[in-house]
């Protein structure tokens, strides 16, 4: 097989760039390791920036999105008690950003990309890039029980944290940057109406809460866990008496319980990997970063790659301008980090540190106290939020 791009990962960063690089002519190809269905189980982030939301726009895949998808002015801060809003809309000029579940924006661009005849390769097994250093890189896998190769010009690591592409960069050549944090995030899906119209981040000596939604019908809560914890812990009555406890009382009281329809723990991390560039090897998405969850960063960090890596393939192929490649790792880091900062700030601010001194936990709540007494600190706080420029 031949093409202009190789795309390891059909998740939304591959699926994504996928679709943009079909729309300017550019020829690709994309190796998903598990089948549609498997993919669109994963629940993972529910917050879209301006910039994501556009991008699927240019792409030509964002008609449910924005038809379905929740236009958020604002979410809510919760602490010993009381709530306080942070007017994203007031404190931005008017930016916002939609909630729509990334289960259902990866089926519309399956969906772009089965109807536009893309190739998207599913249950594809032993990937592995070659001659990324030449300028006649390959991709090798098997597929239906057939060995096959791939010959591009180009390979695009879309591939997640535990994907092959990262690993195929020499580690004397790849610095990586980690932290760990001592407690996971335990979620809940459940059919009912949110207790809220917009999120509500809670902070909690109990540990840190948040109450999100996928719809007016459909829930997704949160609270921070031990990372000894499993789901087997946690039953749903277990689940829904301690994130009442998380709550200020007057939204416990409006808490609608159910069945958890999905129930997983996830770890949190901080991670970048530099450069996310090796020859014609690009990195994109969680191939290159995870950031926790806590400022909903992780698919809109994803985003600022794909818009980069779009533009600089379309002028290398429409106007023989190399610049975007060679500039992509350095230009996408810069962005990447801002996330990285943001997403490790939210987390510092709201979650219950076991190992935090009293001094420490004076200076989360006095975080809390300056953020709430500065509009120039919620404006900050906001700009993140909404999605720094690309
Ligand atoms: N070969 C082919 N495909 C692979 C391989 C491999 N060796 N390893 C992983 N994959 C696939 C996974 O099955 C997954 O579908 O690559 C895809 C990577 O998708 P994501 O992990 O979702 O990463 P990305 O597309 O960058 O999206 C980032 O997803 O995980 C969330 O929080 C994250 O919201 C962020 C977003
Ligand atoms: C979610 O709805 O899954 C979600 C929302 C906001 C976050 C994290 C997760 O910061």
């Amino acid at each position: 097989m031949k093409t202009q791009v190789g795309i390891i990962g059909g998740g939304p960063s591959g699926l994504l760039l996928s679709q943009l690089l079909h729309k300017q002519g550019i020829a690709n190809v994309v190796l998903e390791k598990h089948t549609r269905e498997y993919v669109l189980s994963r629940i993972r982030a529910g917050v879209l920036e301006h910039g994501f939301a556009d991008l699927m726009r240019e792409a030509g895949v964002a008609e449910r999105m924005d038809r379905e998808g929740e236009i958020h002015d604002g979410f809510e801060i919760a602490d010993g008690g009381g709530r306080r809003r942070v007017d994203l809309k007031g404190l931005t000029g008017g930016k916002t950003v939609i909630v729509y579940g990334q289960t259902e924006l990866t089926r519309d661009l399956y969906d772009a990309r089965a109807a536009a005849g893309g190739t998207v390769l599913h249950e594809v097994d032993d990937v592995q890039p070659h001659d990324l250093e030449t300028d006649a890189p390959f991709i090798t896998f098997r597929h239906n029980g057939e060995n096959q190769r791939l010959d591009c010009d180009y390979v695009i690591g879309c591939d997640g944290f535990h994907g092959v592409s990262r690993k195929s960069i020499p580690k004397d050549r790849l610095r990586e940057f980690e932290r760990v944090y001592p407690f996971g995030w335990l979620g809940v899906l459940s059919r009912t109406k949110p207790v809220s119209p917009e999120l509500i981040y809670a902070r909690h000596e109990r540990g840190f809460a948040l109450c999100s939604l996928r719809s007016q019908v459909l829930s997704r809560y949160y609270i921070q866990v031990p990372l000894s914890d499993t789901v087997d812990d946690w039953s749903d009555d277990a689940f829904w008496r301690e994130l009442k406890h998380r709550l200020p009382a007057d939204v416990a009281a409006n808490l609608v319980t159910g069945p958890s329809i999905e129930k997983s723990i996830a770890p949190l991390r901080s991670f970048v990997a530099e450069p996310m560039r090796y020859g014609r090897l690009f990195l994109a998405g969680d191939a290159a970063h995870i950031v926790p969850p806590t400022g909903a960063r992780g698919l809109n960090s994803a985003a600022s790659d794909i818009y980069y890596l779009y533009h600089a393939l379309v002028d290398h192929y429409q106007k023989g301008d190399d610049g975007g490649l060679d500039r992509y790792s350095e230009k996408a880091l810069a962005r990447v980090w801002k996330g990285q900062r943001f997403s490790w700030w939210m987390t510092t601010l709201l979650h219950t540190f076991p190992e935090s001194s009293a001094f420490e936990r004076r200076l989360q709540d006095t975080d809390l106290a300056y953020l709430f007494s500065s509009e120039k600190a919620l404006g900050s706080l906001a700009e993140n939020y909404v999605g720094l420029p690309f």
